[in-house]
């Protein structure tokens, strides 16, 4: 069968929602590996809605996706949420949870995967400290900046050590110095392993670095040459 290992692989991918009309047209591509990209393109492009097929919120309508080797559409109750929680997500809206702390909220997934406790606060305390945030881990969502609370978001999206990272619009809202700092996080990430696919519609971010841009016009797909140096 073609595909049999890939990482990732979209296969001729057609998404609508319900009975609207197709917002993804036949998007192909695969992401190797230890490879990162920018996923470009102006806004209502379809680009929240790759990420949310590529991170199992969605299933597309036609076409197949292999993530890690498997054929989602194959994939079983049980087996759904194993190949998810091997995929770290910074969401637009950061989604963290309102009445728990800092550190609760990036030990979460631990918890949920039962790590002993020990471990937990040594792994946070150290990936708060990665974050800017080492004496902040008291403080609710709520008290953090803007710029903050997204740090907290990604150290959430890797503190189970994902494969793949992907992240939405991560430095939307934040200014040029914040942009930067978050894309060293990514980068650093990166460096440990994992496989990063960063949405923007910033083209001056995407001209600083050297990634290249799974880029979307209106549903479709192309695939762009890195544009910056960094
Ligand atoms: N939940 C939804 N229900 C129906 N249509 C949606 C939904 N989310 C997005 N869309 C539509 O899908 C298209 C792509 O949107 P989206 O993936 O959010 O693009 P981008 O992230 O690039 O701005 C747009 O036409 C948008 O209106
Ligand atoms: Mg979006």
């Amino acid at each position: 069968m073609s595909g049999g290992g890939a990482f990732v692989r979209f296969e001729q991918v057609g998404f609508s929602y319900g009975d609207g009309p197709e917002v993804l047209h036949d998007v192909s591509f695969d992401l190797e590996p230890g490879t990162f990209h920018f996923l470009t393109g102006p806004s209502g492009a379809g680009k929240t809605s790759l990420l949310k097929l590529l991170y199992l919120a969605q299933r597309q309508t036609r076409g197949a996706i292999r993530l890690f080797g498997r054929d989602t559409a194959s994939l079983s109750r049980l087996e759904a949420p194993v190949v998810r929680r091997r995929i770290g997500v910074v969401f637009q809206d950061f989604r963290l949870l309102p009445h728990l702390s800092a550190f609760d909220n990036v030990a979460l997934p631990l918890r949920v995967a039962s790590v002993g406790e020990a471990q937990i606060r040594q792994h946070v305390g150290e990936l708060l400290a990665w974050v800017g945030l080492a004496d902040a881990l008291d403080a609710r969502p709520a008290t953090l900046s803007g710029g903050e609370q997204q740090r907290l978001a990604i150290a959430r999206a890797v503190v189970a050590r994902p494969d793949l990272l992907v992240a939405d619009e991560p430095t939307g809202n934040v200014d040029d110095h914040n942009a930067q700092r978050m894309m060293r996080l990514f980068q650093n990430a990166h460096h440990y392993g994992a496989t990063v696919v960063v949405a923007t519609h910033n083209a001056a971010l995407v001209e600083r670095y050297n990634y290249p841009q799974l880029h979307l016009e209106a549903g479709k797909l192309s695939i762009l040459p890195a544009a910056g140096s960094a």
